[in-house]
């Protein structure tokens, strides 16, 4: 099979892509480089031992993908390029939606054009909105997002639907991912955010190497055990394996469907913390700070579908993802620069 895989150079889907070539798919990546390094590419094939054709280009540019569908026999799309930063969402939210939502339109359109019909989207557990009840379930109705982020996942989650609906042949599944951490166990590739980073773990793994001086902790006064959030942390390859189990779902005609993709087990801030401390022998100094806009105190997964349909289920936990996170780390302390 050939994937090709947008926004391929990126956190999950550079790890995504091992998993393919070392399953045996043929892969091209498209990725406009915008939050990434073509160095996580170049590490992917020494690790795989296999290349992938790599174009660099960005989703919303027609030509570009009309050169890419005629040059490559494409059978299946792996959609995660987006920009992703909640807060800078709400700051720009015109190219949010024109990157994300129009940008894969665009794709869509240009898939329908080059008869190709098998479709994964990069969708996220904020579609749920501030007021679903938790464990998250795929059932509930979607919406009530809190940022443009969120509304632009979930705005892309509807056309993928109304599409489906138009187009029997197109086949699309929506993997809702829940928090995703973690590095390859090899230590080669991980997660680099350019700046200051926004996410838990990689402000955490970057107070521990010293690029930073300690963690805030936002808000430590919510309904939860011990006062601070709860997140369903899943380690990035259990996620980028379950791309694979989505890939071969497809196959079976499946028109629109949404899977959870987390772990179904909600850890605290203090929880990740202590953990990443365990893991690394490194004492990370924090500071309860106010509560961050926009943050729900807890939420996680019912992941008992994707379990049940795709013969998918996590099967790292979290010592794995402080250990792998730290070995990312402390090999490259400045990401691969
Ligand atoms: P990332 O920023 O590391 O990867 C996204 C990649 O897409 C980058 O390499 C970037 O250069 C590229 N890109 C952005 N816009 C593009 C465009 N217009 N054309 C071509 N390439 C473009 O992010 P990630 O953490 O790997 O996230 C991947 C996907 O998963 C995104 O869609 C994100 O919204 C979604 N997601 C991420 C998380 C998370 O916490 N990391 C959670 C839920 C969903
Ligand atoms: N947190 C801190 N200090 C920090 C960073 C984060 O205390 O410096 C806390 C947050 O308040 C939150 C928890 O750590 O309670 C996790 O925060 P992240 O920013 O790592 O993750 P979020 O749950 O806010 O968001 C992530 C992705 C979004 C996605 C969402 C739901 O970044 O893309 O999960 O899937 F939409």
């Amino acid at each position: 099979m050939a994937i090709l895989v947008t926004g391929g150079a990126g956190y999950i889907g550079s790890h995504t892509v091992l998993a393919l070539l070392q399953r045996g798919d043929d892969v091209v990546v498209l990725d406009n480089l915008s939050n990434a390094s073509q160095e996580s590419i170049r590490r992917v094939e020494k690790l795989a031992g296999k290349s992938a054709v790599f174009v660099e280009g960005d989703v919303l540019d027609r030509a570009c993908l009309r050169d890419l569908f005629a040059a490559h026999q494409i059978d299946a799309v792996i959609h995660f390029a987006a920009l992703k930063a909640v807060g800078e969402s709400t700051r720009k939210p015109l190219e949010y939606y024109e990157n994300n939502v129009s940008g894969t339109v665009v794709l869509l359109e240009e898939m329908r054009a080059a008869n190709v019909w098998n479709f994964i989207f990069s969708s996220s557990a904020t579609v749920y909105g501030e007021h679903a009840p938790v464990p998250y379930v795929e059932t509930t109705q979607i919406g009530g997002t809190t940022s443009p982020y969120g509304t632009s996942k979930l705005m892309i989650e509807w056309v993928l639907r109304d599409f489906a609906k138009a187009e029997p042949q197109f086949n699309t599944i929506a993997l809702r991912y829940f928090n995703p951490v973690g590095a390859h166990e090899s230590g080669e590739i991980g997660e680099d955010p350019s700046g200051i980073p926004n996410n838990l773990l990689p402000y955490i793994a970057q107070v521990a190497i010293g690029r930073l001086p300690q963690l805030g902790v936002f808000g430590g006064d919510y309904p939860t055990p011990d006062g601070t959030c709860q997140r369903d942390y899943i380690h990035v390859m259990d996620l980028a394996e379950g791309h694979l189990k989505a890939l071969d779902h497809l196959a079976k005609n499946t028109g629109y469907t949404a899977y959870n993709l987390g772990a179904g087990k909600g850890y605290s801030v203090l929880e990740m913390i202590k953990a990443f401390e365990k893991a690394s022998g490194k004492t990370i100094p924090f500071e309860i700070k106010p509560r961050r806009a926009g943050d729900l105190a807890a939420f996680w997964a019912d992941a008992s579908l994707a379990d049940r349909e795709l013969d998918w289920r996590v099967s790292r936990g979290i010592d794995e993802m402080m250990r792998d996170t730290w070995n990312w780390q402390s090999k490259n302390p400045n990401g691969f620069n």
